[in-house]
C-alpha cells in the first residue's frame, strides 16, 4: 500500500531541507484536482479545482505549516507565534503540538470563524484576541518576535511560502503541463506568491510549457492590492481574508508581472452567490473566502479575458466546515428552515413529492 508522506517528503528534493531537519508532518498536501463540468459548461474552459480543504486542519496552511515547524524545530524553538483570521493559528496549534512546541495564537477579537476558533483551542493553542484587526496582531505579532524567544510562523517566515509552493508541482503533476490560468483568493498574498513560485520553479526544470496567468481576488471591501494602497479598515464575510495591508505585496506584484496576471474585487453578495453555486453544482464544500475563486472565474469569464478551451486551475482554500453558518442561508439571506415531519413514511414520501 502506498501513504501519502506529506510535501517535505514527496518534495524533499525541492524544499531546502536537510538530514538535521526533523519532519513534522500530519500527511498535508497530496490533495484532489476536481474537473469541475458545471464551471466548465458554464464558461467554456476546462476547470479544475484544486481542494484544498482536504487538508489535516482543512486548510492550504498546513503546506506551508509543515515546513515552517519542521525548520522552527531544527533551529531550536521551543515556541512558535502567530497572528491569524483564523486558519493560520489552527494549523500553527497541530503542528506545534505535534511537534511537542507550544503555540501562541494572535486573532481579531469576534472577527474569526467558530471552526477555527474551536480548533485553536482544542490543540491548546495559547489563544490572545486582540481588539483590532489581522494587521494589528501581525504587528504584534512581529513585535514579540523580534524582541521574545518565539519564532514566527506567518508568511512572512519565507519558510512558509516555500511549503505552499508544493501545491502548483501537484497540479503539474496531474494536468501534465501548467494551466493556461491560475486562480486564487488573497487575503497576505502568501498563496498567490507560492503558487506563482511553484509554477516558475517547473518552468526552469522543463516538466511545463508555460506560465499561467496569476489571477487573485480579493474582498471588495478588503482589497488593497486592487485599490493600490492600505485599506484602515477591511470589511467582508470572508473573515479569512478581511486584511487591509498585505504581508506579500511586493512579491505579489512582481508575481503578477513575471505571470502577466490580474488582480480583482468580488463584492460580499458575489462572494455568497459563488459559495452557492459550488456547494450546489459542483458538490465542493468551502469557506466564504475560498468560493471567490469562483466568482473571479465567472467575472472574468463574462468580461472575455478566459479564452474558450483554456484550462483553469481555482484553488480553494478552506473547508465548508470550518465556516459552515453561511450554507444556511438562502438566496434571500433568510436562514433555510428544515422540515420536520413525524415518524410516518407517507409523510416523509408526500413531502418529498414521490407518488
Ligand atoms: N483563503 C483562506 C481560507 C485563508 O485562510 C487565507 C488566509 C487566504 C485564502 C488568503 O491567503 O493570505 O496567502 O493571501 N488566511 C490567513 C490566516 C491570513 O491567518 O489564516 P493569503
Amino acid at each position: 500500500s502506498r501513504q501519502w508522506k506529506g510535501v517535505l517528503r514527496e518534495y524533499a528534493d525541492r524544499l531546502d531541507i536537510s538530514e538535521a531537519t526533523p519532519i513534522i508532518t500530519l500527511g498535508e498536501g497530496g490533495t484532489p484536482l476536481i474537473p469541475a463540468r458545471y464551471l466548465s459548461e458554464r464558461t467554456g474552459a476546462k476547470v479544475f479545482v484544486k481542494y484544498e480543504g482536504m487538508n489535516p486542519t482543512g486548510s492550504f496552511k498546513d503546506r506551508g505549516m509543515t515546513m515552517a515547524i519542521s525548520k522552527a524545530v531544527e533551529h531550536g524553538a521551543k515556541a512558535v507565534i502567530c497572528a491569524s483570521t483564523g486558519n493560520t493559528s489552527a494549523s500553527a496549534a497541530a503542528y506545534a503540538t505535534h511537534a511537542g512546541i507550544t503555540a501562541a495564537v494572535l486573532v481579531p477579537d469576534g472577527k474569526i470563524a467558530m471552526g477555527k476558533l474551536s480548533q485553536a483551542v482544542a490543540h491548546k493553542a495559547e489563544l490572545i484576541q486582540i481588539q483590532g484587526n489581522f494587521d494589528d496582531c501581525l504587528d504584534i505579532a512581529r513585535d514579540l518576535a523580534a524582541n521574545y524567544p518565539v519564532h514566527l510562523v506567518n508568511s512572512v517566515n519565507p519558510d512558509r511560502i516555500e511549503g505552499q509552493k508544493t501545491a502548483a508541482f501537484e497540479v503539474v503533476e496531474v494536468l501534465e503541463d501548467a494551466p493556461d490560468f491560475h486562480i486564487v483568493p488573497v487575503g497576505n498574498a502568501g498563496n498567490y506568491t507560492a503558487y506563482h513560485r511553484g509554477y516558475r520553479e517547473e518552468l526552469e526544470r522543463g516538466t511545463t510549457t508555460k506560465m499561467p496567468r496569476m489571477l487573485g481576488f480579493q474582498a471588495a471591501g478588503s482589497a488593497p492590492i486592487v485599490l493600490g494602497e492600505p485599506v484602515k479598515h477591511p470589511e467582508t464575510i470572508a473573515s479569512a481574508i478581511r486584511i487591509g495591508n498585505p504581508a506579500s505585496w511586493e512579491l505579489a506584484l512582481t508575481a503578477r508581472d513575471d505571470s502577466r496576471g490580474y488582480f480583482g474585487a468580488i463584492d460580499d453578495a458575489g462572494i455568497l452567490e459563488a459559495h452557492r453555486l459550488l456547494s450546489r453544482e459542483v458538490g465542493i464544500f468551502v469557506e466564504p473566502a475560498s468560493a471567490i475563486s469562483v466568482a473571479g472565474l465567472l467575472e472574468r469569464a463574462e468580461a472575455g479575458a478566459i479564452p474558450a478551451g483554456s484550462t483553469v486551475v481555482l484553488t480553494v482554500t478552506g473547508h465548508g466546515l470550518k465556516d459552515p453558518q453561511w450554507a444556511l442561508k438562502g438566496p434571500d439571506g433568510v436562514d433555510v428552515q428544515p422540515t420536520v415531519v413525524g415518524v410516518d413514511t407517507a409523510e416523509v414520501a408526500s413531502v418529498l413529492g414521490l407518488q
